[in-house]
Order: C-alpha cells, then structure tokens, then sequence
C-alpha cells in the first residue's frame, strides 16, 4: 500500500522529536530508522538552514521595489564569502517579502556568525521544525443544501479562495473536481505546480511546494493529511462516501464553492520553519481570503512564532487565519498558536459514532468505536486474555514484538492504549502473535473519549472505566471470555459535542491576558478524501482526529461568512463566530469534556461553533491591525520585537500601551488579585439599524462584575458604542479553593433575536 503514514504516527513522532532531543542527529536518525527501516535516511551534514531578517531599504535599495532577482541577489551579496565561491549549490533557499524582509539559507555554524555581524542584518538564528496537529460534520453544524441556509446565504463560499499549508494534495480526487466552479477571481496570482496527467482546475487553483527533498518535488500529498484537511474545508459533493461501510453518505467540505489553493510546506517528518514562511509569504502575494494550518509549535513569544508573525502579515491584508489549537491536552498551558489575530480552534466530539461493543462472558456490554468491522465476525465467546497477565509493562501496551511470551492464540486480547505505540499497531502485534481479536482499553488521561481507528482486526477501542471493569471481570473468573458486536454507524448522540482528550487547553503561554483556545469545532473520527483507498473503495476517504480536523472546518466556515459579509474585517468574522458560538451539547446540557464533567473555558473557549448563527450576529467587537500595536508594547516586548511582528519601526514610547485584556476582543481572560480591574469594550453593530440591548451577566464564582451602560441603544448600522467592565475581586471564601472560576457577558436584543455572549475566565493570584 502507497498510503505513506496514517497520522497517530506522525504525531507520536512529533511528540518525540518535541521533546528536548529533537536536536540531536543521531536520535532523529535512529527513530526514522526503526520506523521507516526502508527509506533512504538524510544524514545530516554540517550545513543548517538559518532564517536571516534583514533591515528594510539599506544598501541595495529599498526591499520593496527590488524584483526577486535584485533581491537574490542583494541577499546574496551579505553572505560570507565561503558560501559564494561554493558553486555547487544556491544557499540561499527561500526570499520572504511579505511574513518579513529577509530569507533563508543554509549555512555552517560559522558562516552564520559571520553574517550576524553584517551591518544590515538584523537576525540569524536555526530554523524549527513544526508539527501537523492530526459526511456529515455539514449537517451536524446545520448546514444543508436548499432554502435559507447558510449555504444559501454565503453562495456555499463562491468566489472566496482558501490557502491551505500542508503536506500537499491529491488533485484528481473527486472532492477537487471543477464542475460548475466559475473561474478563479481577477486578482488571482497564484501558481499550478503540477504537470503532465496531474493538473489544477477551476477548483483547486493553486498547488504549489515547499520542500526541497528530491522526493517532494510537486504539490503531490504522500501523507493523506493536507488532502483530508483541504477536503473538510472546501470539498465538493461526493456522494457514497465511507471507509469500511461505515460513516456512509455524501461528503462535503464546509465552502464547497470555494476555491482551493495548496501550500505544500510538510511531508511526513514535519513541517520546516522556513518552508512555512515561504508558504505564508506565497499565499498573502498570491491573493488568498483564508489562509488554514493545522501545523504548531510549542507556544513561546509571539515575535519568536513563523506562523503567528506570517499571520500578522495576512490580517493586515484582511486574510483571516484560522489554526489548529494543537493536540497536547488534556492539561492546562498546552497551546499552539496563541496570537490574538488567529482565529485558535480546539477540537469536539460529533454525534456519530461508529459502534462496536465488547461483550464479556458474565452478560456485561461496553460500547467502543472501530471504524473496521468486518461482517464474518463470530459473535460466540472467545477466550479473553489481558495482555500484560504476564507482568510486563510493554506487553501490557502490546508493543512490537512483545506478546511472544504472552499466550493469545485464538483469543481476545485486552491491550492498554499509550507508550507511543500507534493504536493500529497493537492490533497488528496481536495479529501477528495469532490473536483473533482485540479490545483497546483508554487511559485515565482519556478516559471516555475512545477513537474509531481503521484497526487491521476485529476490535473495538473502550473507556478507561470499561477497561477496569473488564480487567477485574478477567480478575474474577479462570474461563475469561469475550467477543466484540459489530453496531456500525450510529448518529444521534446526545452529549456531543464534548471536548476531545487531546485537544489543548488555555491559559495562553504567550499571552495570558487573552482566552484561548477561541473556539471548538469538529475534531474526532471525521471522514474526509484521502489520497488511497484503504479498503479498495473509490474515491476513498478516511476518518482521523486531531486539531488539524476542526482548524478546517473553522476555516471553511469563514469563508462563507466572507463571501456573505465582503466587508467585514477579520477580527469581525471571528467575533461573530465567538459570540454565537453554543455552551451546551445536542442534549441542551452544559458541553462535557473526555471525563463527563463540564467542559472549562480554558478547553472551549467561546463554546462550539454555529454558523448560522455567526452569520447574523447583531453585533461585533471589531479589531484594526493597528489595535495590535498598544497590546503588544503592554506585553512590554521591547521596540525591536514589536517591529519584528509588525514588520515596521514602533516606538513603544510613543505608543499609549494598553494591558492585554484591554483589547476588543470577544472574551475577557483576567488574573485578579486584591485589587478591582477595569477595562472596556466597544461593539459594533452589524444588525437592524435601531435596536436595543440589555446586558445580562453570569459572575464568575468570587468576583463581582460591574458594567456600565446596561442598556445600549443603536440607532444605525456600523455604529460604535463603548460599556466599561469592572472585575471586583470578594472575599475569598465566595469562592472556595478553586484556582480560577468563569463566567459571561452576555447583550440580548429587546427582541430577542440577537444575543451575544463573550466568556470570562479569572484566575486567582
Ligand atoms: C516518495 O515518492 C514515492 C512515489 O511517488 C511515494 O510512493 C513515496 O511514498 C514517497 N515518499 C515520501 C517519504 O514522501
Ligand atoms: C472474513 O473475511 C475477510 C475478508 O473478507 C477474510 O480475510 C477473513 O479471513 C474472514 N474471516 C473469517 C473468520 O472467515
Ligand atoms: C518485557 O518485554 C519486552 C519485549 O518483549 C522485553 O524486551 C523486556 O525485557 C521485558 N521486560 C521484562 C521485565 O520482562
Ligand atoms: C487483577 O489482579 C492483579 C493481580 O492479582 C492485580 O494486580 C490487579 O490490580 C487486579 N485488577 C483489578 C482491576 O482488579
Ligand atoms: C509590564 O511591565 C509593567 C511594569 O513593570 C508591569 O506592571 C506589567 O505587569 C508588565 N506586563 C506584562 C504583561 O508582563
């Protein structure tokens, strides 16, 4: 099978190389080598690529007028002369003219010390590299074909472009196909890299590529990631759409009439710095409205972060940015992608699941998901074995190689999920050791939150409750039996959506003074195209999960608000997507999280997302580009670490600084200690032209909110009306030892039409 890596792969490989090692060669070396014994290793040689930030307008001219040859070859001009007399290869490997002024390059440790001290350079330092964070989602979020949908009202996003960055895509999938799509917009200026049998269309109007590698050398996807995303955001109809019989329907991205264009800036080791700035600085030249990634780092400081500097650049030119909120939860402080112009989206549970349930000798039935089940399976008791019965903590994982000693032949087999092992791959290992089945037991750490995998055998993948349950049943009998019922696709179920395990969580690192993640949307087992077909269906699809599944569907859904609101900035689309976005489940019950408790602020932000609704929204809180600027000197970034995000010269000294929860943004992310804090907020209507609002709050437990006005009236459209906030800390046993508590700001129109709602979170000094 060509189908390079299935994604937990790729993630357990991120959550390696995250780790302080991912700089030493030799570990780097080894983990390829046990995982892709047969590819050709890249030995690393001595040269790195460096990104080098140059001043604007020194020497050679000013930057913005060179053509990219000048540029070249100005930049050319700064290296040492070691790299220039080296014929064999052109250093210098991408020129930035948009994310920032400057390019990349590769270069000894030496030559970049050299280059640091040019009067005209401003930085040199390594590249990193970033991870990838890996139907029926249109109809869960209540957008269908006919009258008065959304779909309906945004035209299904004609006429808007989205810029995917990724591994690449899968052109003559049929989720890509041109039929009926109206040509790409005059301002269009974006590239097919194809050739030959593989082309673009009216569709996918864009693909071009980022990596180097020899094996890379067109837009082509050989990880199946960045066509599953591009699908989730912007697929066509297809009709018959499954994997394995199951999650059959029509698949459909979220803007089926947008067009696509496609970054490829990730292959299956990651995703490069300096490919990412490039794919970034290409999509903001080439024209695109969206720009989606579902690629993090670790968080860190915002002028230190490609995508949130690549994305500063985008806003400016009204592109919205939509990212992934990473797949480090469920703990606190886990966040990518922490700028407050990104639009930061954590990942859901759907209503579907994929049933497939453990039965035990003693008449008990636990639920699990499997996306594979296979219509042979007998339903008559098996013997039913824990895999670590032997004591073995790696058996007990089912690890590679470590159930030789364990007798499973012709049994059941109860694996425990974790150690960094692919859940496919312990079905693999108890296939291999003669096994006829397995049950796949969650951790604590996510507990009721089970995945349905395309698993290589019978199985079924269960809570961490159920796993205890069947562990002390195996306990209570020497005849320990099972077997595993097959109940396909079940929709319907009530409590999603819930937080996923995975999906991180806030405080921000980078930013504490403002909520994130900003929003929630679908992330678990979604089906979308992928680039082979895993159980010789055509076309095929797959179902994954992960962060880099809902950052899409947020991104598709900004491009129908765009197309039905040219006009809005993209700090309005975001707010109209916060402020309508739902707190409880299909159920009408508070959103759960992967424990069946209550979901905090910190893992849903504003909730989960409602399109319909965020396209009529009655009001916004709107943000300019140069809003930014007062926030980021109160972060007390020094002048120069401004400029580098602002891609200008700021005197901070000259700026009236604000503190970080004085930005207009739609929720409020405060630390209180003894003293009361007050900010305001300024909304802006975007509803019937007179109407009404009254203020309702829910107090975070311990703090009083004060708000004046309680009542503002609009008398036309676009009007600005500013209502301070006090947060007034009470005595501290109001709350209890809880170290933050949460709450809302909620403006409901005397109608009752509108009703727009912003979170609080406060933490306790
Ligand atoms: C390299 O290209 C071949 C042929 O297109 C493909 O089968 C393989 O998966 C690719 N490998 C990687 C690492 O992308
Ligand atoms: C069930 O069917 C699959 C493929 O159709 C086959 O590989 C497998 O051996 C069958 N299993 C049994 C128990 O008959
Ligand atoms: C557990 O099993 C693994 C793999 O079979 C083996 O390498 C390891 O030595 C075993 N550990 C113990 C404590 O027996
Ligand atoms: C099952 O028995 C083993 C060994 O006697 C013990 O370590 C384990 O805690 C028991 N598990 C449960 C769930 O009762
Ligand atoms: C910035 O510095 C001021 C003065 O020292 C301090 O009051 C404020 O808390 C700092 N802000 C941040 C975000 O660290």
């Amino acid at each position: 099978m060509e189908l390079a890596l299935p994604l937990a792969l790729i993630f357990m490989l991120i959550s390696i190389c995250q780790t302080s090692a991912h700089r030493n060669p030799e570990f780097v070396k080894a983990i390829k080598e046990h995982y892709f014994p047969t590819q050709e290793i890249d030995v690393p040689n001595s040269l790195l690529t460096y990104i080098v930030r140059v001043k604007k307008g020194d020497e050679g001219g000013d930057g913005d007028s060179l053509g990219s040859m000048d540029l070249h070859s100005w930049y050319h001009s700064l290296l040492p002369s070691s790299t220039r007399s080296d014929q064999k290869q052109n250093r210098i490997t991408f020129l930035y003219r948009n994310v920032m002024d400057g390019f990349s390059v590769e270069l000894t440790p030496e030559e970049a010390d050299a280059l640091q001290e040019k009067e005209e350079v401003v930085s040199v330092r390594p590249e990193r590299t970033f991870s990838l964070h890996t139907t029926h989602t249109p109809s869960f979020l209540g957008l269908q074909q006919g009258l008065g949908g959304l779909w309906s009202n945004s035209d299904s996003g004609k006429g808007i472009i989205i810029g995917i960055l990724d591994t690449g895509i899968t052109p003559d999938h049929p989720s890509f196909s041109d039929e009926g799509m109206p040509f790409p917009p005059a301002k269009w200026k974006g590239l097919c890299e194809f050739s030959g049998r593989r082309t673009c269309n009216n569709k996918l109007i864009g693909a071009r590529h980022f990596i180097k590698s020899s094996n890379s050398s067109l837009p082509l996807d050989h990880v199946g990631h960045g066509t599953h995303t591009a699908s989730t955001a912007t697929g066509r109809f297809v009709q018959g759409a499954n994997v394995f019989g199951n999650a059959k329907g029509t698949a459909v991205g979220m803007a089926p009439d947008a067009h696509l264009a496609i970054y490829k800036v990730c292959d299956i080791f990651g995703c490069s710095e300096s490919a990412i700035l490039a794919g970034m600085d290409t999509a903001i030249e080439d024209g695109v409205d969206v720009l989606s990634l579902s690629i993090g780092g670790r968080s860190g400081p915002l002028f230190d972060d490609p995508i949130a500097l690549g994305a500063f650049s985008a806003i400016q030119k009204g592109i919205f940015v939509s990212c992934s909120a990473g797949n480090s939860g469920p703990g606190y402080t886990t966040l990518s992608n922490e700028a407050p112009w990104i639009l930061t989206v954590g990942a859901s549970t759907i209503d579907r699941r994929i049933v497939a349930a453990a039965k035990l000798g003693n008449g008990q039935v636990f639920n699990g998901e499997s996306v594979f089940q296979p219509n042979n399976f007998t339903s008559t008791l098996l013997p039913l074995v824990y895999a670590g019965s032997i004591g073995n903590s790696s058996s007990s994982l089912c690890a590679p190689g470590s159930l030789e000693n364990v007798d499973v032949k012709g049994k059941v087999v109860l694996c425990e999920v974790g150690g960094f092992i692919r859940r496919v791959s312990k079905g693999q290992e108890v296939k291999n050791a003669g096994g006829v089945a397995m049950i796949l037991m969650n951790s604590l750490k996510e507990d009721f939150n089970p995945f349905a995998d395309v698993h290589v055998l019978p199985a079924t993948h269960v809570s961490y409750p159920a796993g205890l349950a069947i562990k002390s049943y195996i306990n209570s009998t020497s005849t320990p039996t099972a077997t595993i019922l097959f109940g396909g696709t079940v929709i319907g179920s009530v409590s999603a959506p819930a937080v996923t395990s995975f999906s991180s969580r806030g405080p921000s690192f980078a930013s504490p003074g403002i909520l994130k993640p900003d929003i929630i949307g679908p992330g678990q087992n979604i089906l979308a195209a992928w680039p082979v077909s895993l159980d010789n269906n055509v076309p095929s699809f797959n179902i994954l999960s992960g962060t880099s599944m809902s950052c899409p569907h947020l991104s598709g859904i900004a491009a129908l608000l765009k197309n039905s609101h040219p006009d809005w900035s993209p700090a309005a689309i975001k707010s109209a997507i916060m402020t309508s976005a739902n707190a409880v489940n299909l159920g009408g019950k508070s959103i759960l999280d992967e424990r069946l408790l209550p979901a905090d602020v910190f893992a849903t932000g504003a909730g989960h997302v409602n399109p319909l609704k965020a396209n009529d929204p009655g009001l916004v809180y709107d943000i300019e580009p140069n809003d930014y600027i007062p926030y980021l000197c109160g972060l007390n970034y020094t002048d120069e670490e401004v400029g580098l995000i602002l891609n200008q010269n700021v005197d901070c000294s000259q700026v009236k600084s604000i503190p970080q929860a004085q930005l207009n943004y739609p929720s409020f992310s405060i630390r209180l200690g003894s003293t009361s804090q007050f900010y305001t907020r300024t909304l802006t209507n975007v509803g019937a032209a007179s109407v009404t609002y009254n203020v309702e709050i829910e107090a975070p437990l311990g703090v009083g909110i004060s708000i004046s006005p309680a009542e503002i009236t609009f008398t036309e459209v676009k009007q600005k009306v500013t209502y301070s906030v006090g947060f007034v800390p009470e005595d501290k046993k109001n709350r209890g030892n809880h170290p933050f508590s949460q709450g809302s700001i909620r403006w409901v129109s005397g109608n009752g039409k509108y009703s727009v709602s912003i979170p609080i979170a406060v933490v306790f000094l």
